[in-house]
């Protein structure tokens, strides 16, 4: 995207990224916005990125930029994380075995993260590199099944996946949202982009 598009403070972040690949004729750009604030240097190396979440409340999601990606950190409430045991039969690679997008170690396992409550995965889809958008409100809604437990949607081509970013059998979307290499440097920094337990 343009430089038009980016707020030097607080910059916001848009990518379009399936409208080329798209099939059928849905053909449509979906942007999707978000805000970020690595830092520049850090940026222009594609080095890894230092996030402090000290004020990510439970059930917000925040987005940084890591190589050119967009990388989701989401603190998920307690009801969030006991909706992953409702997906578990649904789910295409519940224990994210799949190799295409290898799962580091250390988020292989239900919630795919290192700490249970806290999500670090990248928000670009499987199938043809859209950005799902947040669906975490549970129930019955437009393009989503009467028994949704919150999670994301893939509007390209309806890919879902769960709120650790597992994908939903029977869909596009050939596997789990990437989990990127991530460290904690203390109890709330975060380094997106290395970790030193490989
Ligand atoms: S890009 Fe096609 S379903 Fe996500």
């Amino acid at each position: 995207m343009s430089d038009a598009a980016v707020d030097k403070s607080r910059r916001t972040w848009i990518a379009i990224t399936c409208g080329a690949g798209a099939v059928g004729g849905a053909a449509v750009a979906i942007p999707f916005v978000s805000t970020f604030a690595p830092s520049e240097r850090a940026k222009a190396a594609g080095a890894p990125v230092q996030v402090d979440i000290s004020a990510l409340r439970p059930g917000e999601k925040l987005t940084v930029e890591w190589r050119g990606k967009p990388v989701w950190i989401v603190r998920r409430t307690p009801e969030q994380l006991e909706s992953l045991n409702q997906t578990e039969a649904q789910l295409a690679d519940p224990q994210s075995i799949r190799t295409a997008y290898p799962t580091p170690v250390y988020a292989r396992n239900q919630h795919r993260s290192i700490k249970k409550e806290v999500f670090v995965g990248v928000g670009i889809c499987s199938h043809l590199g859209c950005s799902p958008v947040d669906k975490f409100a549970p129930g019955a809604q437009p393009s989503l099944p009467d028994d949704w437990a919150g999670g994301f949607f893939c509007p390209c081509h309806g890919s879902t996946f769960d709120l650790a970013g597992r994908v939903f059998k029977n869909k596009p979307a050939p596997d789990n949202l990437e989990v990127p290499p991530h460290v904690y440097l203390s109890e709330t920094v975060l380094l997106i982009g290395e970790d030193k337990q490989a």
